[in-house]
């Protein structure tokens, strides 16, 4: 029959996946200001790195910017959840719009980092992508004492003004393996380092990337679900690729490529930290539509996370 020849297949699901906390709050906080307020509630940049979870804001009254000068004087602005430049700030409060911050408080506890280390005259690397909306919030924090770091090859070659006075700071979505070798170079070729109290990259992102790591040598298949700007989705696709797993990310189950499932009779699925669960059933109901399918769900840890509200819309 067509099943017997496609076969029944089993579907690890990974544990931690999808939403984290600091995701759940910014949304949230979107949905909160548009009760309050009524449409529109002007956000900007993407609340959280996935093109559905915007689309489905849109739909309910938000209306996304890149800046804050494409606000009209005098509305409610969200700012997102990856961070921003005190800059951004400042150019909000002149236009007199009424901030409401949905920075998630990981990425604000890395802010604080940089601004204490950029006091005491710190030259601070900041272990991360350069391209990336968090670093460059971050990075705004002290633009002149700031320095991005986003390769080992990079971290041989910085330098800084006074190499007995300099610190570091990680983007909260880095790869772990990753960050730890580029932060090897930096503690070597600067003893005097001074590294973050606790560790910057966020529970969520070490959660999820343990869970694809436990999957990733059982798997034939292994999916992540994300948007390709989603720093967090990117990274995991590596880590399972680093742990021999063959991987890919796909923003929705539309884009999944058939052939390459074809004859895989286990297929790993999870989902960056800004990707909703949603779109995991869907994947799961697309390998369900192409034979039986048994769910295993694999969990590395639990998480209790919760932030509350910014204070503006709780
Ligand atoms: Fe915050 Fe980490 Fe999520 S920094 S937004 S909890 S991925």
């Amino acid at each position: 029959t067509w099943v017997a020849a496609c076969g029944a297949r089993e579907v690890l699901l990974a544990e931690p996946r999808s939403f984290c906390a600091g995701v759940d709050r910014a949304i949230a906080t979107v949905e909160r200001a548009l009760e309050r307020h009524g449409p529109p509630v002007y956000v900007r940049r993407q609340i959280v790195h996935n093109g559905h979870v915007v689309a489905d804001l849109e739909r309910r009254g938000a209306v996304f910017v890149r800046e804050v000068d494409e606000v009209p004087p005098g509305s409610v602005v969200v700012l997102a959840a990856h961070g921003v430049a005190p800059a951004v700030r400042a150019a909000a409060s002149a236009r007199r719009l009424a901030v409401v911050d949905a920075t998630c408080p990981l990425v604000a506890k890395v802010h604080a980092g940089v601004r204490r280390q950029a006091e005491r005259d710190a030259t601070v690397f900041l272990i991360g992508h350069a391209d990336h909306e968090e670093v460059e919030g971050t990075l705004g924090e002290a633009p002149e004492r700031v320095v991005v770091v986003g390769s080992v090859a990079e971290a041989e070659a910085v330098s800084a003004p006074d190499p007995h006075r300099v610190a570091s700071a990680v983007q909260t979505t880095l790869a772990l393996d990753e960050a730890e070798s580029i932060a090897a170079v930096l503690r070597r070729r600067f003893p005097a380092l001074v590294e973050p109290r606790s560790a910057d990259i966020c529970y969520a992102t070490t959660n999820r990337q343990a869970a694809v790591r436990a999957v990733a040598a059982e798997a034939d298949r292994l999916v992540v679900v994300g948007s390709p700007n989603s720093s967090n989705s990117v990274r995991l696709v590596e880590v399972a690729a680093r742990a021999g797993a063959d991987a890919r990310r796909v923003d929705h189950a539309d884009e999944l490529d058939l052939a390459w499932l074809a004859g895989a009779p286990r297929v790993a699925v999870t989902a960056g930290a800004s990707a909703p669960d949603r779109l995991v059933d869907g994947v799961v109901d697309l390998l369900r539509g192409l034979g039986p399918v048994t769910v295993t769900p694999r969990s590395a840890t639990t998480e209790d996370v919760r932030f509350t509200l910014p204070k503006e819309v709780s």
